[in-house]
């Protein structure tokens, strides 16, 4: 329809992921943090990228607010945009995977039709998805942006868990939430991520 690419072959190198992952000395793969705005998932992001770096692993952070600093900046946050944004973070974690690299995706992803889609496009167990499950009071008590405040002020318009859904996972590799009334250090829930890799292989 002169929008799609057609009459392409997929070209083949002679170098493949596998031989990648023996250089790397590791399995490429997509850790996705998904959760609402304030849950804490750029602080997870950054404390499982230094904590697997420390163990010399090769990691790459695809955060959802950096990543519409360049790439996605053409995009909104209305539900085709956010979809768009999901759509290309995932191909481009699925490359860095292919790379060999430990790729970590943080978005906040509030549908699950597009998170599971960024899942159906990778190997079996090559997408780990990780449940900041953070309530929404709780974000909105921290609002580290003051975004929520002016949410609700309706200064912002289509706020994810204001005026917008958040689809919580129903089926996570791995679920963070808090131990009583307090939220666990970011090493503490990293830890709990690289002891889920390790037990996976
Ligand atoms: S999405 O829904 O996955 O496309 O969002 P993402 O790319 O992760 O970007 C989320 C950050 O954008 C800021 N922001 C908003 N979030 C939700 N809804 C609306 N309308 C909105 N407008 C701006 C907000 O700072 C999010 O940052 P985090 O890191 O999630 O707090």
């Amino acid at each position: 329809n002169g929008t799609r690419s057609t009459n392409i072959v997929w070209h083949k190198c002679s170098v493949e992921k596998n031989d990648r992952q023996e250089l790397l000395q590791q399995k490429g793969c997509v850790i996705w943090i998904t959760g609402l705005s304030g849950s804490g998932k750029s602080t997870v992001a950054c404390a499982l990228t230094r904590a697997l770096h420390a163990r010399g692993k090769l990691t790459y952070v695809l955060d959802g607010d950096n990543v519409r600093h360049g790439l996605n900046r053409d995009l909104t946050f209305k539900a085709e945009d956010r979809a768009e944004n999901i759509r290309r973070i995932g191909e481009v974690a699925k490359l860095f995977a292919d790379a060999g690299l430990i790729c970590i995706a943080s978005a906040i992803s509030p549908y699950r039709k597009d998170r599971d889609a960024c899942r159906s496009i990778l190997p079996d167990g090559d997408f780990i998805e990780v449940f900041m499950d953070v309530p929404l009071c709780v974000c909105e008590a921290r609002d580290p942006k003051g975004l929520y405040k002016l949410a609700r002020a309706g200064k912002i318009k289509g706020f994810t868990g204001i005026d917008d859904p958040y689809e919580a996972p129903l089926n996570s590799e791995i679920v963070l939430h808090q131990e009583g009334e307090v939220c666990p250090p970011p090493d503490a829930m990293a830890d709990k991520v690289i002891s889920y890799l390790e037990a996976k292989g």
